[in-house]
């Protein structure tokens, strides 16, 4: 007797044997095959289309007649005339087997497809949404057996899917009557899983086959700006990205600025509650409205914030992470609905999904970045620093990951800066300064052109040069010591002292002349003693939280250095290594990653067993609390220096020399007071 054909499916390289007549759709769920299907092979969703392939197929063993499947059938000739299949597709719920055969399931046709990245070394998403869709035909009601509308969708789904429960909510469950009757008892219900194991729950229903797909927003909600990507929970692809200004910046810039707002002024926890939540209410319509899709259609957020952020969404008073011992409300990850957040722009029943917060310092923004960047699964150790108004730092590799953040201010970000801005056409971002010379050139946002090349003026005529962003200010700084108008302690030479006519008094100190565009009424944009002085503080604060970390792991040097935060890709790691921000590592090894917290979100938005990976991996992290740690004073004193008082750096000597300046003898106030106090 001949054997049963065997179907060989790519690129899983799965195969079975099936007897003849069985559909493609069935063989792949036999085999564990990720075919997709939402109307249960009723030849209606298109989403388990496939490609056979015919001829010899040396590499599996099988040659394949051409009728190795059954013929096209009127279901398929049906959806192409309405739809379209691609050349060479089948239906595989309508397509049977008869032969040996080779089925390729392509990208789209598969559950857990991978989303295309764009950077090569990005970490792949999987898509395993936690939302699903499923078309159901439910029994109509019968008198003489009276049950529920809910109930029998129940059982639909657990004879037509095999789910054996389901619990939904009081808005939901108010909307199944009209639309089971509107859909003559087939619709398409959306269930939500909060595990894998977890019971599903009903979230949303339409009549008929739901064919305008899902979304879910991932939201990193930071203390400056709210930024928001728009997700297509099947593809896992963005269809919509957008940000704001968090509004809670009226009550103060930085994260204890808001605690003490909480603190002095009762109901002031409230007040940003509510600003924070009517914030992210605005941003979900516009971001709908840009993408041209219904918010109804929007059933899960994925949120990452600071600890302060965290507990302000909630509605929960921050008080507590004020002060010692930072205590959180709670740690662990959240699941709720987007009414318990009064977000009415978005179905009440929405899943939220809060990832975990590391410790009362150190985020959920931080365990998204851990969870993008897995420094647990790192063979040599990382440093990963996520550079924004609060900086936190990740150390780790296989053996152990820790953990801190570190209050390095605004600085960074182009705020408390003299000619500082934010990241916008017109803003200086990158600049040298000619060692020989000293005289600048510079590059800004809005063109590619060097400040001394043909044509940039044209370039620059649009948004004028107006400020200096944070990575702008950085260079700047690091420039201004490479070039020899600073000295080591942080201190600017006068034009006397560098010879420079750029170097002009500031009050009893000096600044440098970037850009002079007062004659045409534009501004003098300068880097100014007090400039430095917040850039030191908050390199300072960085350079010893990483220090803190390295002291716990009981090293001295890390292997690598990735920049995460929007804003650390954009620092230029030779200017980061001169400024001391970060400990001293060869060039090639410092990395930039993007907005690592948003991917994060991103992951944990669209892969259900990411979630649960990110609160296996966070309980196993190792928090150090930098703001009761005495060591953590002294590193910050030792990093004022630039790059650093005492640590070597050795490997940036091998690329720049620094000039041996001090303009401490220099007779002006400034040295005195400093040789004074030394
Ligand atoms: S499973 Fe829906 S069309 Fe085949």
């Amino acid at each position: 007797m001949r054997p049963d054909p065997l179907v060989v499916f790519t690129p899983s390289g799965k195969r079975g044997r099936f007897a003849k007549g069985t559909p493609v759709l069935t063989a792949a769920r036999q085999l564990g095959v990720d075919l997709d299907s939402v109307c249960g092979g009723r030849g209606i969703c298109s989403k388990c289309q496939i490609t056979p392939s015919y001829g010899e197929f040396s590499k599996h063993g099988v040659t394949v007649a051409p009728d190795a499947l059954t013929e096209w059938n009127s279901v398929e000739q049906r959806y192409d005339d309405k739809r379209g299949l691609k050349p060479g597709r089948r239906l595989g719920c309508q397509a049977c087997v008869m032969g040996d055969v080779v089925i390729d399931v392509p990208p789209e046709s598969q559950v857990h497809r991978q989303v295309v990245r764009k950077a090569a070394s990005a970490r792949p998403i999987i898509m395993d949404a936690a939302t699903r869709l499923y078309y159901i035909e439910v029994a109509e009601p019968d008198m003489h057996e009276p049950t529920g509308d809910l109930e029998r969708i129940a059982r639909a789904l657990r004879e037509q899917w095999q789910i054996p429960g389901i619990t939904t909510d009081l808005s939901t469950l108010s909307r199944l009557q009209p639309v089971l009757r509107k859909g003559g008892w087939k619709v398409t219900v959306a269930l939500h899983k909060t595990s894998e194991t977890a019971l599903p729950r009903l979230v949303s229903i339409w009549p008929g086959l739901h064919e305008k797909g899902l979304y879910g927003l991932a939201i990193d909600l930071g203390s400056t700006t709210i930024a928001a990507h728009l997700t297509d929970l099947e593809t896992g692809l963005v269809v919509a990205s957008s940000g704001i200004m968090n509004p809670q910046i009226r009550y103060g810039e930085d994260l204890m600025s808001r605690v003490s707002y909480a603190m002095m002024n009762p109901g002031g926890d409230r007040e940003m509650t509510t600003a924070v939540r009517e914030a992210i209410d605005t941003l979900a319509i516009d971001i709908a409205r840009e993408a041209d899709v219904d918010p109804a259609l929007i059933l899960e957020l994925v949120f990452v914030c600071n600890p302060v952020m965290h507990h302000l969404l909630l509605g929960i008073d921050p008080v507590e992470l004020g002060q010692a011992p930072f205590a959180l409300a709670t740690s662990d990850a959240l699941n709720l609905e987007a009414r318990e957040l009064g977000l009415s722009s978005l179905p009440p029943s929405s899943n939220v999904y809060i990832l975990p917060c590391i410790a009362g310092h150190v985020g959920a923004d931080a365990a998204a970045v851990a969870l993008s960047e897995e420094p647990g699964k790192s063979e040599d150790l990382v440093l990963i620093v996520d550079v924004g108004t609060n900086a936190e730092l990740l150390l780790g590799n296989t053996s152990r990951v820790l953990a801190c953040s570190s209050p390095t201010g605004p600085a960074f970000e182009g705020a408390q800066i003299s000619s500082g801005q934010r990241a916008a056409p017109g803003a200086i971002e990158a600049i040298r300064i000619d060692p020989v010379t000293r005289e600048p050139r510079f590059r800004i946002i809005g063109s590619e052109l060097w400040s001394d090349e043909d044509g940039f003026d044209l370039a620059a005529a649009a948004s004028g040069i107006t400020g200096i962003c944070g990575s702008g200010i950085i260079e700047a700084v690091a420039e201004l010591r490479l070039a020899g108008l600073m000295d080591p302690s942080g201190l600017l030479g006068s034009a006397e002292q560098t010879g420079s006519p750029r170097m002009i008094p500031e009050g009893r100190t000096h600044a440098y002349v970037i850009h002079d565009g007062t004659a045409e009424g534009g501004p003098l944009i300068t880097v100014t003693q007090g400039d430095i002085r917040a850039i030191q503080l908050a390199k300072s604060a960085l350079y010893a939280g990483a220090r803190l970390l390295m002291d716990e792991m009981g090293v001295d040097t890390v292997d690598r250095v990735v920049l995460a935060g929007a804003f650390g890709a954009h620092i230029s790691a030779k200017h980061a290594v001169v400024l001391g921000m970060i400990p001293d590592v060869p060039l090639d090894k410092v990395t930039s990653a993007g907005n690592a917290a948003g991917t994060g979100a991103r992951i944990a938005l669209c892969n259900l067993a990411a979630r649960a990976e990110i609160e296996r991996v966070v309980r196993r992290i190792t928090k150090v609390e930098t703001a009761i740690e005495p060591r953590f004073q002294e590193h910050f004193v030792a990093a004022n220096a630039i790059p650093h008082k005492t640590d070597p750096f050795s490997e940036l000597a091998k690329i720049v020399t620094l000039p041996n300046v001090s303009f401490n003898a220099s007779g002006d106030r400034e040295g005195r007071r400093r040789r004074r106090s030394s």
